[in-house]
């Protein structure tokens, strides 16, 4: 059916909304995710959409809501739901911030994977604003985004390094991926995209009342070999609300 998370291992799948893809195998941030939840979580899924994470935080015994812009995937993810888990899902669409109306301090978690690299650098601090507003004190965020050094992108890579060097202010934003990428599957992303890195990220949580935790660049695992560079393909930082 068309709304099963294939089994095949490392199968990737399309998102409704040309927002990349959807894996299937959880990623090494999302792992540290799922394992900081317990039945005593109540976690907040950004971009959840057919539910990589969300799910199996769920089978935890953890409620999470899950958040993304496309409601027909979130109606995915719950009939991918186990019906034992169902009724700890909570599903929100709508685009995050601008969409997500939720009270101060209702979450110990928040988990946002290969997402903010869709968000212009004012929306990635409203998002961690909201972020900070949402969680409870010592209340934690995972996030996992997609950097320069990834393989459609690396005739940016000089342009990348030029504006780190020139301290702009968002070094990764492309206006138009287009103009840097003739990647054959370009067309099934947004027309700008913003490749983030350590500093970027460091410096909008710090800014938003975070303290950082860890920050790393990795390959994830699930990363399709069509698009490795050198293993600095992503970024991931875990940071905890003072
Ligand atoms: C590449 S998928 C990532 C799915 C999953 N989190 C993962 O790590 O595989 C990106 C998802 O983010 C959603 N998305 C993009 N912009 C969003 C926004 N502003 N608010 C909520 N969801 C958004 C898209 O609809 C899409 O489902």
């Amino acid at each position: 059916m068309a709304h099963d998370i294939p089994l095949n291992p490392h199968r990737r799948i399309r998102t409704a909304n040309c927002m990349g893809w959807s894996s299937n195998t959880l990623n090494e941030l999302s792992e540290l995710f799922v394992q900081a939840c317990s039945p005593a979580t109540t976690a907040l899924d950004v971009g959840a959409a057919l539910g990589i994470a969300t799910i199996p935080a769920l089978a935890t015994g953890a409620t999470v809501h899950a958040n993304d812009a496309s409601a027909e995937q979130l109606l995915n993810l719950q009939q991918n739901t186990p019906p034992e888990d169902r009724q700890r899902l909570t599903l929100h669409p709508g685009r995050f911030h601008r969409d997500f109306k939720y009270k101060g301090e209702s979450f110990d978690l928040a988990h946002a994977s290969n997402v903010f690299h869709f968000f212009t650098g004012r929306q990635l601090e409203q998002a961690a604003a909201l972020l900070h507003h949402v969680l409870r004190p010592e209340g934690k965020v995972f996030i996992l985004a997609a950097t320069p050094y990834m393989g459609p992108f690396t005739d940016f890579i000089p342009t990348y390094e030029a504006n780190v060097r020139n301290h702009v202010l968002w070094p990764g934003w492309i206006e138009n991926a287009r103009h840097f990428s003739n990647h054959r599957l370009i067309d099934q992303f947004p027309k700008s995209i913003h490749l983030l890195d350590h500093t970027v990220l460091t410096r909008v949580f710090t800014s938003a009342g975070f303290e950082i935790e860890r920050s790393w660049t990795l390959r994830r695992r699930d990363l399709p070999k069509s698009i490795h560079y050198d293993g600095r393909e992503n970024v991931a930082l875990i940071a905890r609300k003072i």
